[in-house]
């Protein structure tokens, strides 16, 4: 196992940097509008003002308010302002967070233990739909709170009868995604907070995605239906800043109706030697450089700019979508009311198609439950979009051409489906371990084509090899390799 010596020497900074640049030339390049998520992106001169402000407030640490008031106020004033944009009154408050994660990981931890003091549950459930981001399952995990899952309808929004038919004596909050990240549609946010206020559970609508964008969606005049605080029964909400608020990374918020429910997220110690200890979030020590920029940039832009903003992404979004429809073969999955959304085909192999993109120099996620692959539309997008529909269309055809290549692949994506059915379990456990390890391995990482492992994982009969199988691929990636540039 190789090590790495801590540097004994210093070295300029120049060659340092220069170093650091030479890494990252063989990263994605999202500045060209070519990878559909990760990356939320205006321009040169907007990223000028969000390093500025995060800049100003780079050192200042927000684990102690009274310490730097200026940082307080820049995140009482961007909960105000989100607030205000997604219904809420003047009793509606919140937490500046590191991510829609933290944000969810809070909502669930608040409901549970509202659950325990108000309600003596104490084994807690709480309904989500299957497409509800991962983060509520990191949160059940962490918590020790039971995450159900509801299927979706057809139209892949939450089932709002069969969510209800879930709730149990222990359920203590629902939930509903405006939009969900797999297809981008809404849920029945009314409905189904309707049902828990009449149960009298709590009901979060996590607006991820959605949060800074929706509203303005809707005052452009496409249709979006109720999701946010002006619905009574939703008593919180997660929105995040580092996506379609286009602010710096780490931010999101997690706002409550009213401030009592947000008293439970808190954590105060009282007894410890070096002072009462009290701490909102997840962290300790909080930045202050992510509460600035988001604060500059919401100022900067205002709604004025976002509206703007947000006129060009949609029309994207919809000339994509249209484009896409047109292409024989290809869908969009259901119909998605904003800038997110999946591609997904009845006769060809989705991923062999990602794997014809990403050959064009195009990232795409894949996604399985459907085969599908994801697009998150953002104001980049908008120059490249004639250029994506001309290599979609390409790359459909190339994966409609019979080819040896493919003709091999989908033989060992069948022969590998089969023997996991008949082996042994214990064999196949070995299997996978064994390919798990010739994925990871190596400083070539990942093989240019993975079709035909997403074809083998999507069909295994065991998801527990496919848990330890992405376990050793965490595993080695987390690692210091000799040759890791
Ligand atoms: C709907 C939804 N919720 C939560 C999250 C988690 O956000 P983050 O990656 O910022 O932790 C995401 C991320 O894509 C999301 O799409």
């Amino acid at each position: 196992m190789p090590t790495l010596p801590f540097p004994k020497a210093s070295r300029p900074k120049e060659e340092i940097l220069a170093s650091m640049r030479a890494m990252r030339d063989h990263d994605l390049n999202w500045q060209n509008g070519r990878v559909f998520g990760l990356v939320y992106h205006i321009s040169d001169e907007i990223d000028d003002l969000l390093k500025e402000a995060h800049n100003m407030f780079f050192s200042e640490n927000g684990l102690n308010p009274t310490a730097f008031p200026s940082l307080s106020k820049l995140e009482n004033e961007v909960i105000a302002m989100a607030a205000n944009l997604l219904g809420g009154d003047e009793h509606v408050v919140g937490t500046f967070t590191s991510g829609g994660t933290e944000s969810l990981l809070m909502a669930v931890k608040t409901a549970r233990d509202v659950g325990r003091v108000k309600w003596a549950i104490k084994e807690p459930e709480i309904i989500v739909p299957s497409t509800a981001h991962p983060a509520f399952d990191k949160a059940g995990e962490y918590f020790d709170v039971n995450i159900v899952h509801v299927p979706v309808r057809s139209d892949l929004r939450a089932d709002v009868k069969a969510m209800r038919d879930a709730i149990t004596k222990s359920t203590i909050m629902m939930v509903g995604s405006a939009p969900s990240y797999p297809h981008g549609v809404i849920d029945p946010i009314r409905e189904l907070a309707d049902i828990a206020q009449d149960h009298g559970i709590l009901f979060h609508t996590d607006a991820c995605v959605g949060g800074f964008m929706l509203p303005f969606v809707r005052k452009l005049s496409y249709p979006i239906p109720d999701f946010d605080f002006s619905i009574p029964g939703v008593t919180s909400i997660s929105a995040d800043l580092h996506k379609y608020a286009y602010a710096a990374k780490p931010a999101s918020l997690v706002l409550y109706r009213t401030s009592e429910l947000r008293r439970y997220q808190m954590f105060v110690s009282t007894e410890w030697p070096g002072g009462i200890y009290p701490s909102p979030g997840m962290a300790g020590s909080r930045a202050g450089g992510p509460v600035a920029a988001a604060w500059a940039l919401l100022n900067y832009l205002g709604e004025e700019g976002y509206l703007n903003i947000t006129a060009v992404v949609m029309r994207t979004a919809k000339k994509l979508q249209e484009g896409i429809n047109t292409i024989r073969g290809l869908k969009v999955l259901s119909d998605p009311e904003m800038s997110v959304f999946a591609i997904a085909s009845d006769k060809l192999d989705v991923y062999e198609l990602a794997d014809e993109l990403s050959l064009r120099g195009w990232h795409l996620d894949r996604q399985h439950f459907p085969p599908s692959l994801h697009m998150t539309v953002n104001y980049v997008h908008e120059k490249v979009a004639d250029e994506f529909l001309k290599d979609l269309a390409e790359a459909v055809e190339a994966v409609r051409k019979p080819g040896l290549r493919k003709g091999a692949s989908k033989l060992a994506v069948n022969t590998a489906n089969f023997l996991t059915r008949v082996l042994p379990e214990k064999w196949v456990s070995n299997m996978m371990s064994k390919a798990s390890l010739s994925l990871a391995g190596g400083d070539e990482g990942l093989p240019e084509r993975m079709a035909p492992i997403y074809g083998l994982m999507g069909t295994l009969p065991n998801r527990g090899d496919l848990k330890e199988l992405v376990l050793d691929l965490m595993d080695n990636i987390n690692k210091y390799k000799e040759d890791s540039r």
